[in-house]
């Protein structure tokens, strides 16, 4: 982590307190969780005490201090979902990337995450592969997405 993308991420946002939850986002996008050690440079931007930085940081739980994988595999386990079938979704992605949601492979391509709804109910079953929502999902469609199919 360098110390000049935090200066070059603050200095596109205001320095005020309503900056924080985008700052916080930009430097999680940028380094796939938020580095501790980022966080005071955050408080003193804003001018906020760095307890205030750690509360926003801990309340959403879009923002992670763990490092992700290069691609975070979501799968939605909301009710409309799950009726579809996300448990056998879940089931597979688990066998194939040998872990549990919450976890990233050993070598730091995967993350996989349950969710609740995310709002996308008619597309049911849901996975959102970093940014990008699939819908209609299919249990076999974790190979071509995980890019382990033949
Ligand atoms: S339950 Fe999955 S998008 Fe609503």
């Amino acid at each position: 982590m360098g110390k000049a993308e935090i200066v070059d991420i603050l200095s596109r946002h205001v320095p005020q307190e309503q900056s924080l939850i985008e700052i916080l986002h930009d430097i999680q996008l940028r380094f796939r969780h938020l580095p501790p050690e980022t966080l005071s440079e955050v408080a003193r931007h804003c001018s906020v005490p760095l307890a205030r930085v750690y509360s926003v940081a801990t309340f959403y739980t879009a923002f992670t201090f763990t490092k992700k994988g290069d691609t975070v595999c979501r799968i939605c386990m909301g009710t409309a979902c799950h009726v579809k079938g996300a448990q056998l979704i879940r089931e597979e992605a688990e066998k194939m990337l040998g872990i549990a949601p919450g976890q990233t492979t050993p070598d730091g391509k995967y993350s996989l995450e349950v969710v609740n709804c995310v709002g996308a109910c008619a597309m049911a079953p849901v996975v959102i592969v970093n940014e990008a929502y699939q819908g209609k999902f299919r249990p076999m469609d974790l190979k071509k997405l995980l890019g382990r199919g033949e």
